[in-house]
């Protein structure tokens, strides 16, 4: 939804995605009334701001963006389900931190059946919780608003014995969200599938440029500028550069280093488009042909992906994922001499392994890079997987720069991440417009004809 009186490249789902969301999320909360606040806006350092972005609840419920605004969802009445309270338009302050919808937006432009500026919200916000059994509030998520919704029970608590109204509980919307948020829509498929098809050319643009004597710093422009170029809001998170001893660190992001020859460069970078985050990570060698060492390591990884991501179908448990590429994983790096030879399944359950591969190899994706969601079933069983989920696929392996390794392996850090939709027969995989076989990487890397500025 174009949800903007100004020209923007912003893409989104229509209108009435948003309007059977709230739906479906109000006939689950029942008598009670659901507070959403925005995300606090950040300031960089003195008086400089953080570029803002809405907090993601919000946004998958309303598309309103804008800071200093709290939705208030009362099922128990036809005519209001929706009430923003807002940031009421501003001539001045508009000069200096840009349009506001206002009132008339929230209205108008954003269905919200009532609006009023964010100063009445004190004023009117007892009314709107009166009927309610229950407060359905993330506690936690705003102090302000944390210390409203206790002094109000409070108040309740007292006058409740005369007046019979008021809510008892309070109740954590996650618990309502995270379930809607694990499976997607198709529109926001869509726009997953757009997301992971521009990181894709991020990560292409890097590769391209790549050659020894290259900043870290260059290749992150590269990739980042891509993004913005398109008209994204940027990198899903900060992207990370990391060239040979850097890519064993997971988030390293200052990006500094001048890459040498013979070094392998690790990019985990994704974007943001339409609010919806993609999340890739490609390991190559700078000057385009892989050591012996390198390419033995990089292609378990590889290899290890690729059974991870033939594991993703509707049915299989998302554990199931990461036991497919650990499997793989720990086979190669006993062929490799990197652990002891012998039985996988004694391998795995020793977890020596665990040394060289340090994390979970998933996790959800969607709206916020580690999306909302749980990894277990509610009886608390290995979750399975259904159409519509999304997650990352990224095994990785960091081998220390440590005496008991052979000398070509020390300090090699190798992650291939890919996105997969969850499918009726099996899966998608929405990041494959850049290259995950070594041939092709090696045919990929300095082919570009962008030039460098250098330090
Ligand atoms: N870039 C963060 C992650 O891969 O989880
Ligand atoms: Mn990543
Ligand atoms: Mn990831």
């Amino acid at each position: 939804m174009q949800n903007s009186d100004t020209p923007s490249a912003k893409p989104g789902p229509a209108a009435t995605s948003f309007l059977s969301r709230r739906e479906r999320f109000l006939a689950q909360i029942g008598n009670g009334v659901a507070i959403l606040v925005a995300s606090p806006e950040l300031l960089k350092s003195r008086d400089t701001d953080v570029r803002y972005r809405a907090n993601s609840d919000l946004l998958y419920l309303t598309d309103f963006a804008e800071p200093e605004t709290v939705a208030v969802f009362t099922p128990h009445d036809p005519e209001h389900r929706l009430t923003l309270f807002v940031r009421p338009r501003d001539a001045e302050k508009e000069t200096w931190t840009g349009r506001r919808h206002g009132v008339e937006g929230a209205r108008d432009r954003f269905g919200a059946d009532a609006a009023y500026p964010l100063d009445e919200l004190d004023e009117r916000l007892p009314k709107l919780l009166e009927p309610a059994d229950a407060v359905w509030y993330s506690l936690g998520s705003s102090q302000e608003m944390d210390r409203r919704v206790t002094s109000l029970l409070a108040r309740f608590r007292l006058s409740r014995p005369r007046s019979g109204k008021g809510p008892w509980d309070v109740r954590d919307p996650a618990q309502v969200l995270d379930p809607m948020r694990l499976v997607k829509e198709p529109a926001e498929l869509e726009l997953m599938r757009e997301s992971g098809r521009l990181a894709a050319q991020g990560h292409l643009a890097a590769m391209r440029m790549a050659r020894p004597g290259v900043g870290e710093w260059e290749l992150e422009a590269a990739v980042d500028g891509t993004y913005r170029r398109a008209g994204a809001w940027g990198p899903s998170y900060p992207t990370i550069v990391g060239s040979a001893v850097n890519g064993t660190i997971l988030h390293y992001t200052s990006n500094d280093r001048v890459v040498e020859d013979g070094d392998l460069v690790l990019i985990d970078a994704g974007a943001e488009l339409g609010n919806y985050c993609s999340d890739i990570t490609r390991t190559f060698p700078v000057n385009g042909r892989f050591t012996p060492a390198q390419r033995a390591l990089y292609d378990v990884v590889a290899a290890a992906e690729e059974a991870g991501i033939a594991a993703v179908a509707p049915g299989n448990t998302f554990q199931g994922v990461h036991d497919a590429a650990v499997r793989v994983m720990v086979k190669g790096l006993a062929d490799l001499g990197l652990l002891p030879r012998g039985d996988v399944d004694a391998l795995i359950e020793d977890g020596g392994y665990k040394r060289f591969n340090t994390h979970q190899t998933s996790h959800w994706l969607g709206l916020d890079v580690h999306d909302a969601g749980g990894y277990r079933e509610p009886d608390g069983s290995p979750l399975r997987l259904r159409p519509g989920m999304v997650l990352t696929v990224e095994p990785g392996l960091y081998i220390p720069d440590a005496e008991d390794i052979p000398a070509d392996f020390r300090g090699l850090g190798i992650r291939v991440e890919d996105d997969v939709i969850v499918t009726e027969t099996g899966r998608e995989v929405i990041t494959r417009d850049v290259p995950v076989d070594a041939d092709e990487i090696e045919a990929t890397v300095g082919s570009g004809v962008m030039e460098t500025a250098g330090r």
